[in-house]
């Protein structure tokens, strides 16, 4: 046999393998999406995404210091409150169901580093993500409003908004007040290539957000289109974005990867409740084997080259860590 070059040699074992991967994760990278709802003496399961539940302010704690256990410090909220309107002004409510749960975990566990997604949509009586014109978003009337959002949700405690609403112009608008405000060094991490799917069906569930007609798919991408999500992401860097979001993250891998090749930001990618609830319901017929499956999804993000992966396996991730899998 004359074959100089055998690629079996470095497969040889584990220490071996371990030490020539290429693809290594870290705790701190990742973000941990959790819901927090009006109300008290809430902890329920959400019904599509087994696991994962919806807590009022006061039993919230409980879900966070696990997660401080598991070594994960970033946490990102999403709101569910108890009441909705035509402009969403529940989200910009400084006593709002999110800006309540920031100043609460702030308080009690200063260690945590508290994300917020920035979006009308669980705020809005239609449920769309901005303000109507007729039975359109209206872009522009929308960016103040969402600009209002973060701004009351960095006043309550949060380290770095996120917005997640897809309005032209949005990371310019929030930005601008923030900086105003004097709040210069909150970053923003934005949604910025966020495509129009339906891995999210399981969040709406959960948020009670979806629109109650039509769909998102004037605003969000259409997921036919790579090169239209760089064009999102230079205009979002340009307008001040501190970090790229592509979203969802397993089938949009190829998004990724040019995304990380075209900025020089950070760039996340959030695995979404679809992606999760996929893996749960697959897990639960015996059909996978979950722990491997969670694994592949989280390094085939990072190997695609995000820096950054958001997702509701966070602790069993970071149990994966620990175990040295
Ligand atoms: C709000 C928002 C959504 C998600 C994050 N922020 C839902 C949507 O756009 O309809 C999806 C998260 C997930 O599915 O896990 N705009
Ligand atoms: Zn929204």
């Amino acid at each position: 046999m004359d074959m100089t070059i055998r690629p079996r040699r470095l497969r040889g074992n584990d220490t071996l393998r371990r030490m020539v991967r290429e693809t290594r994760m870290d705790k701190s990278s990742l973000i941990y999406p959790m819901f927090v709802k009006e109300g008290n003496d809430i902890r329920e399961e959400i019904p599509s995404m087994d696991g994962q539940y919806r807590y009022s302010v006061d039993c919230m704690g409980f879900e966070l210091e696990r997660l401080l256990n598991a070594g994960v410090k970033n946490v990102m909220f999403f709101g569910i409150p108890d009441q909705k309107d035509e402009v969403g002004s529940g989200a910009y409510d400084e006593n709002g169901i999110v800006q309540r749960a920031l100043r609460e975990a702030k308080e009690k566990f200063p260690e945590l580093y508290l994300i917020t997604d920035v979006c009308m949509c669980e705020y809005t009586s239609h449920g769309h993500c901005g303000m109507l014109c007729g039975h359109d978003v209206d872009n522009d009337r929308t960016l103040d409003l969402l600009a209002k959002t973060a701004l009351s949700h960095v006043e309550a405690g949060a380290d770095m908004v996120a917005p997640s609403d897809m309005m032209d112009g949005r990371v310019r608008a929030i930005r601008t007040m923030l900086d105003q405000a004097g709040h210069t060094g909150t970053p923003i991490m934005s949604y910025a290539v966020k495509y129009a799917s339906a891995f999210y069906g399981p969040f709406r569930e959960a948020a009670g957000s979806a629109p109650s007609f039509g769909d998102r798919k004037t605003y969000q991408m259409d997921f036919h289109n790579k090169r239209e999500g760089i064009k999102e992401a230079l205009l979002d860097v340009e307008e001040g974005a501190d970090i790229i979001m592509v979203k969802p993250a397993m089938a949009y891998q190829d998004v990724i990867t040019e995304v990380r090749k075209v900025v020089n930001t950070p760039v996340a990618a959030y695995s979404v409740s679809g992606e999760y609830a996929m893996v749960k319901a697959g897990a639960k017929l015996g059909y996978i084997d979950e722990e491997r499956i969670i694994g592949e999804m989280a390094v085939g993000a990072y190997r695609a080259g995000a820096d950054i992966y958001l997702t509701y396996f966070a602790k069993e991730i970071a149990k994966m860590m620990d175990e040295g899998k």
